[in-house]
C-alpha cells in the first residue's frame, strides 16, 4: 500500500537558515499564512464539531508519530496526509490547516533541536497546503451540482492535489534554496516517487470522511488498521533493503581484508561516484544503483590470488593481465545478482580510458558506459589521495593537478570538471580519509610513485 508523503519531514535540520534566502523565503510564508488565515477566519464552512477536531488532532499526532524512514533520502513518510486531508474536507480550509499546522508538529521542533525559521517555514507551509486543498474543493463542491458522488470524488482529487502542490513546491523551493540546488531537479527527483504516494491516499481521505459521517470515530480508527499495516509493510521493505546494502559492504570488507592496504577504499569511491553522479543529474534510481555497484567495483579481485594481488611493486607482464581479469570477474558477479545486472557493464568496463587505451575493450570515449566513466574517475582520484606500499598518497593540490593532466586521455573531462568543481566542497572528502590527507599533506610518506593498477 502506498504511504503518503510528509513534507515537512524532509526538510534538513543541521544548520540554520539563518536569514539567507531560505529564511527569507521561509519568512514570506508566514506571512502569507497569516493573511490566508485572516481570509478564511470565520472557517468555510464553520465548525461546530470541536470533539471530531479534537479527535482528529489526536489521530493526526498519531500517524504523524509513526514515520517510515525513506531509503537513501533525507527524510521520512508518513500516512498522516490522509488524515490531513480529511480534516480538512470535514472542517474547512481554515479549521483543516491548522490541525496540519499543528498536529505534524513534532517534538524536536519544540525543544529547539530544530532552527526556529525552519519551524516557522514547516508550519506556514503545511498550514497553506491544508487551507489551498481546501479552498480549492470547497468552490468546486459550491460550484458543482450537489448529490453527485462522482463529481464530489474529482472535487477531492483536486483539493487534493492543490494540497500536493502547495507541500511539496513549497519544500523543494525550500530545499533548494538552502542547498543551493537547482529546483526542478530536486522537483523531479521528488515527484517520481511522492505523487503514487499522495495518489493512493486520496481515495482513503474521501472514504475515511464518508465514513466518519455514516459510523462516526469509530470508523476512522478502523480505517488506520490498514495505514498501519501498509507502514509495517513498507518498514519491512526498508530493513530488507538495508540487509541487502549489509551484505554488498560485506562483500566489499571480505575482499579489503585480503588487502588491508586498500581498507575503505570501495566506500569511498562509491562515495565520490555517487557525489558525481549526483552533480550530473542522474536519477535517483541511477545513483542508488552506482552506489550499490561502485562499492563491488573491484569484487573481482576476490579471484586473484594473494601472491599478485597482495605483491607490494610494480607486477610483471604476466601478473598485469592476470590482475586485470578481476573486471571481467567481477562483471560475471554482478551478472548473477539481480539487482545489481544492470551494473555489470559499469564494473566490466570501469578500467576502460577515454581514449581507448584502457582494458578489457579499449572502448573510447562515449562508447564506454557513463557510470563506467565516473567509477574511472572516483577509482583513481581514491588511489590518488591514498597512500600505498608502492605510492604516496597526494595532496589536494597535486591530484587536482593530476586529474586536469588525465583529462581527456585516461578521463571524461566532464567528468574531471565535475569532480573539480566538487572538490571545492571540504566536506567532499569523508572522514576516513583525514589520516591519509594530513600525512600526505605533512610529507610524511615516501615520495616515489610507480605505475600500478589501482
Ligand atoms: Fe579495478
Amino acid at each position: 500500500m502506498a504511504s503518503g508523503g510528509s513534507e515537512e519531514e524532509r526538510m534538513p535540520d543541521s544548520d540554520s537558515p539563518g536569514f539567507s534566502s531560505a529564511g527569507v523565503f521561509a519568512l514570506v510564508l508566514f506571512a502569507a499564512a497569516c493573511v490566508v488565515g485572516w481570509i478564511l477566519r470565520p472557517g468555510i464552512p464553520p465548525t461546530d464539531d470541536w470533539a471530531g477536531v479534537f479527535f482528529f488532532l489526536l489521530v493526526i499526532i498519531l500517524t504523524e508519530a509513526l514515520p517510515i524512514e525513506l531509503p537513501r533520502f533525507r527524510g521520512t513518510v508518513s500516512v498522516s496526509f490522509a488524515m490531513c486531508y480529511s480534516s480538512v474536507l470535514l472542517f474547512g480550509p481554515f479549521m483543516g490547516g491548522l490541525l496540519t499546522a499543528l498536529g505534524s508538529l513534532r517534538k524536536r521542533e519544540l525543544t529547539g533541536e530544530v532552527p526556529v525559521l525552519e519551524v516557522v517555514f514547516n508550519r506556514s507551509q503545511l498550514f497553506l497546503a491544508g487551507a489551498s486543498g481546501g479552498v480549492l474543493y470547497f468552490s468546486l463542491i459550491d460550484a458543482l451540482p450537489s448529490g453527485t458522488p462522482v463529481l464530489a470524488a474529482g472535487a477531492t482529487m483536486v483539493g487534493g492535489l492543490g494540497y500536493f502542490a502547495v507541500n511539496v513546491g513549497s519544500c523543494v523551493y525550500y530545499m533548494a534554496l538552502k542547498n543551493k540546488m537547482s529546483f526542478w531537479y530536486l522537483l523531479q527527483a521528488d515527484i517520481r516517487w511522492l505523487v503514487p504516494s499522495y495518489l493512493g491516499l486520496l481515495p482513503i481521505a474521501y472514504l475515511n470522511v464518508a465514513v466518519y459521517g455514516a459510523v462516526g470515530k469509530v470508523g476512522v480508527l478502523f480505517f488506520l488498521l490498514p495505514l498501519m499495516v501498509g507502514r509495517y509493510a513498507f518498514r519491512m521493505y526498508s530493513e530488507l533493503r538495508d540487509v541487502f546494502v549489509s551484505t554488498i559492504s560485506a562483500l566489499a570488507a571480505a575482499l579489503e581484508a585480503r588487502d588491508p592496504h586498500t581498507s575503505g577504499h570501495a566506500e569511498r569511491v562509491s562515495h565520490f561516484a555517487v557525489k558525481i553522479a549526483e552533480k550530473m543529474e542522474f536519477s535517483e534510481e541511477r545513483q542508488e544503483l552506482l552506489q550499490y555497484v561502485s562499492i563491488l567495483h573491484d569484487i573481482g579481485k576476490i579471484g586473484i590470488p594473494d601472491e599478485v594481488l597482495r605483491k607490494p611493486g610494480k607486477f610483471t607482464e604476466e601478473e598485469r593481465a592476470r590482475m586485470q581479469k578481476h573486471s571481467r570477474i567481477g562483471a560475471d558477479i554482478l551478472g548473477n545478482i539481480k539487482a545489481l545486472r544492470e551494473g555489470a557493464s559499469w564494473v566490466l568496463y570501469h578500467h576502460e580510458r577515454y581514449d581507448g587505451d584502457g582494458y578489457p575493450q579499449g572502448l573510447k570515449g562515449e562508447e564506454i558506459p557513463p557510470e563506467a566513466r565516473i567509477l574511472a574517475v572516483a577509482d583513481s582520484f581514491d588511489a590518488m589521495l591514498s597512500q600505498r606500499p608502492y605510492k604516496a598518497a597526494l595532496t589536494l593540490e597535486e591530484a587536482r593537478a593530476e586529474l586536469k593532466r588525465c583529462s581527456g586521455t585516461q578521463f571524461d573531462p566532464e567528468v574531471v570538471e565535475v569532480l573539480l568543481e566538487l572538490m571545492e566542497d571540504p566536506d567532499l572528502i569523508p572522514g576516513s580519509f583525514d589520516s591519509v590527507s594530513e600525512a600526505a599533506a605533512a610529507g610524511d610518506v615516501p615520495s616515489e610513485r610507480e605505475g600500478r593498477l589501482s
